[in-house]
């Protein structure tokens, strides 16, 4: 496994349609690395996602994982998955907003809205059907991870640009806070 370079905002790999990846190439032993960098890289880098067209793969594929102790109290640890092909719905129209980084967006924060609960629908990467229904925060990051592949990033999903933060001051005025105040399971 490597770890590969992120690509930043401005590179125009983040702003392209991605496209769907073929039953064959799934199989492939280069799909099958990319998965695993795609792991390593998102590990390394403290990310909770990663789009393979951050890493310059223009394919339509992510992986995802939000272990127990990461980020916020409140946000509920979702385990790894690679899904491939993914196919977004929403499944209320009621909104839910988060704030929200990006690997490809280093030391920036901001508050997204997005539908609350979701359906993901796509392929995992041994090419079984996956379909996950979806709230909180691993709702808002498959959102998140499958907008890559249309080239959105999250500023563009950003109700008021205001509420863009620096990293340092999301840490003392938002993540701290939270903290604070406790979750779930106090
Ligand atoms: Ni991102």
């Amino acid at each position: 496994m490597s770890i590969l370079k992120v690509a930043n905002i401005g590179h125009p790999a983040l702003r392209g349609r991605a496209r769907e990846v073929s039953e064959q190439e799934l199989a492939s032993e280069g799909f099958q690395r990319l998965a695993d960098d795609l792991i390593e890289t998102m590990r390394e880098y403290g990310g909770v996602g990663i789009a393979a067209p951050q890493v310059r793969e223009p394919m339509r594929a992510f992986a995802v994982e939000v272990r127990p102790n990461e980020g916020p109290t409140g946000r509920t640890a979702f385990p790894l998955h690679v899904i491939v092909n993914p196919v977004v719905r929403a499944l209320t129209e009621e909104p839910a907003s988060e704030w929200e980084g990006c690997l490809s967006i280093p030391g920036l924060r901001g508050r997204v809205v997005r539908p609350r609960a979701i359906r993901v629908e796509g392929l995992t990467r041994a090419g079984d059907p996956l379909v996950l229904e979806l709230e909180g925060f691993a709702a808002v990051v498959c959102q998140h991870e499958t907008d890559h592949l249309d080239g959105i990033v999250y500023l563009d999903r950003m109700p008021d640009l205001r509420e863009l933060m620096a990293e340092d001051e999301y840490q003392r005025r938002i993540a701290q806070p939270l903290l604070m105040s406790g979750g779930d399971d106090g």
